[in-house]
């Protein structure tokens, strides 16, 4: 039986380092693209040369030609700007869009039936552009953000009580940014709610310093975002998929009345297996948790707005 195959486009410091993690693991092949002609070559025939010391035997395309991406499982979007400075969000957004409709639909053409796992931000807004630029069903179109959000979570409920991140469980909703809804009364510790581990004050900060902990990075590095985590998030969700596992794990999807929204891309938790999203693992909120839930929600409704003028 074949290997699967997996492209990664955009050949920067996400995709290369989730290109890296997959064909390191030996999951699948990897087809890296990127515009910038000889950047996914290079990268690509780097870690090809690390196949005989780490011990794989995944293949490593490089390629700016869509062609040579034809019959992939798994598309990986993380094509992108950053913010320069001067750019504003609404400019940033655009010129995304752009990109991420581009690459979309050539990736689309040579893989009809792969599934797409968007990672540029604005991420919500990014997901919209993709649906409709594959054309695929909702299904088959997922947004990486919420597995990352939950990763930081649980790195500092590790931190703060001592204990290994093995044993926590963290629960994070809502669109990929300052408005994400981290549900502590999901968030666990072998099971045990941090509500009842932790005074409120602190249950508070980490909640904040997760929402922020995109921000922290970027503080600390200067120039450019975090790497490590969010290629790690993709992953979880390569892994889960091709691998049928049924993983539940909060994805940006496109929601049909669940959680109470429509027609819009926010993170849920949802069964991810080789059907992509299999159901969304709807579950009862508070009203606080509804309104702040709605909020975020609505964040994303802006973006989109902003994107069909
Ligand atoms: N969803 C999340 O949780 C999350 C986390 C981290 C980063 N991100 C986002 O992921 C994106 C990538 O981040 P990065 O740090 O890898 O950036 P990066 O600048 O290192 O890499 C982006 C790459 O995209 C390439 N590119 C630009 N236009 C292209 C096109 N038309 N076709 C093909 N390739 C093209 C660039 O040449 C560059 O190599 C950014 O939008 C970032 O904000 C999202």
């Amino acid at each position: 039986m074949p290997r699967s195959r997996v492209t990664v486009i955009g050949a920067g410091n996400v995709g290369a380092t989730t290109a890296q993690r997959i064909a390191e693991a030996g999951l699948a092949d990897v087809i890296l693209v990127d515009i910038v002609e000889g950047l996914p070559q290079g990268k690509g025939l780097d870690l090809a040369e690390a196949a005989p010391v780490v011990d794989h035997d995944a293949r490593i395309t490089g390629t700016n030609d869509y062609a040579d991406t034809a019959g992939s499982d798994i598309i990986v979007v993380t094509s992108g700007l950053a913010r320069q400075p001067g750019m504003s969000r609404d400019d940033l957004l655009t010129k995304n869009a752009g990109i991420v409709r581009s690459v979309v639909e050539q990736a689309a053409k040579h893989s009809p039936d792969a599934i797409l796992i968007v990672v540029t931000n604005p991420l919500d807004a990014m997901c919209h552009v993709a649906l409709e630029a594959s054309g695929f069903p909702r299904e088959r179109v997922l947004g990486m953000a919420g597995v990352l959000d939950s990763a930081r979570f649980r790195t500092f409920i590790a931190e703060e009580l001592g204990v290994s991140v093995a044993d926590t469980h963290a629960f994070v909703l809502g669109g990929h940014g300052d408005t994400m809804v981290p549900l502590s009364r999901y968030s666990t510790v072998a099971g045990v709610p941090i509500t009842e581990l932790l005074p409120a004050d602190r249950v508070r900060a980490l909640e904040e310093r997760t929402a922020n902990g995109g921000a922290e990075v970027v503080a600390l590095l200067k120039t450019g975002s975090a790497f490590y985590a969010p290629s790690a998030g993709v992953f979880e969700m390569v892994e889960a998929i091709l691998l049928d596992r049924k993983r539940v794990l909060p994805c940006a999807v496109l929601l049909k009345g669940e959680f109470g929204t429509s027609d819009l891309f926010v993170g849920v938790p949802v069964v991810l297996g080789a059907g992509g999203m299999e159901r969304v693992f709807e579950i009862e909120l508070t009203s606080d948790e509804q309104a702040a839930f709605d909020r975020s929600a609505g964040v994303v409704k802006d973006l989109v707005e902003v994107l069909g003028r």
